[in-house]
């Protein structure tokens, strides 16, 4: 089951990803989250993304696709996987059909949830990110216990540079140069939309509707 998570910046994505993740037992990939991986480690793919993604640009899309296509051949992803973030360009959407196609797979469905851009802003601007296992909180709609801690393993929040207000309107900009990519799979009748601005619980269950 390769199951695609679409939306903008702040939109929910990770979020959904992370309790579908617990819920269906499917790996969550998403590549703002490997790149950050890189980009912490130093390497040198780390290091070139690190310029595209303090601006609020893409990184080139050669990058990303090997990236990707590395992951997703790993054992853990052997029976489907869960992609936040990827693909992005309409090159990484038939990069991402044409490795799958090698394998006999294909995109089983594209999910996309929709929010509107002062919603993400406000989302963006008070999102927290625990430093050790990723897990996201919001300082108003989903506070930690304890401030600056995370719940689920006692790290510390941080966040994100890319959330600064200059930064965020420019990758909100740049997401919506993704319509062709949501068109594509569209066209495909793969895409199911769905109202990112309710409570996470009733986006979950909105989600678990498009898969079943
Ligand atoms: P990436 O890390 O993918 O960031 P993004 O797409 O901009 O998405 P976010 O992680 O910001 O938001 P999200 O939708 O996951 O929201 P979240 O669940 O955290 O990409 C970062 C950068 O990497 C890119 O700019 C680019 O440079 C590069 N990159 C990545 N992929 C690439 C690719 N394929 N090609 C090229 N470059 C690439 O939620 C946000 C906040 O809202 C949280 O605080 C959360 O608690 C809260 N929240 C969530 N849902 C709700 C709800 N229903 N109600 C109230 N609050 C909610």
């Amino acid at each position: 089951m390769i199951i695609l998570f679409f939306g903008a910046p702040g939109a929910g994505k990770g979020t959904q990803a992370e309790i579908l993740e617990r819920e269906l037992q499917i790996v969550h990939v998403s590549s703002g989250d490997l790149l950050r991986e890189h980009r912490k480690l130093g390497t040198e793919l780390g290091r070139i993304a690190e310029t595209y993604m303090n601006d609020g640009q893409l990184v080139p899309d050669n990058l990303v696709i090997e990236m990707i296509a590395d992951r997703i051949e790993a054992p853990d992803a052997a029976h489907g996987a869960l992609l936040d973030g990827f693909p992005r360009t309409l090159p990484q959407a038939i990069a991402l059909d044409d490795s799958l196609a090698a394998r006999g797979c294909r995109v089983n469905i594209a999910i996309y949830v929709k929010v509107s851009n002062d919603v993400l802003l406000k989302r963006l601007s008070g999102r927290w990110t625990c430093r050790k296992c990723g897990h996201v909180f919001h300082e108003i709609f989903a506070p930690p216990a304890v401030w600056g801690i995370c719940d689920k393993c006692g790290g510390e929040l941080y966040q994100r540079d890319d959330d600064k207000l200059e930064t965020a309107v420019k990758r909100l900009q740049v997401f919506h140069d993704m319509m062709p990519v949501i068109e594509y799979y569209r066209q495909r009748n793969l895409l199911c939309e769905l109202d990112g601005e309710q409570p996470v619980e009733v986006v979950t269950k909105e989600v678990m509707n498009c898969l079943r």
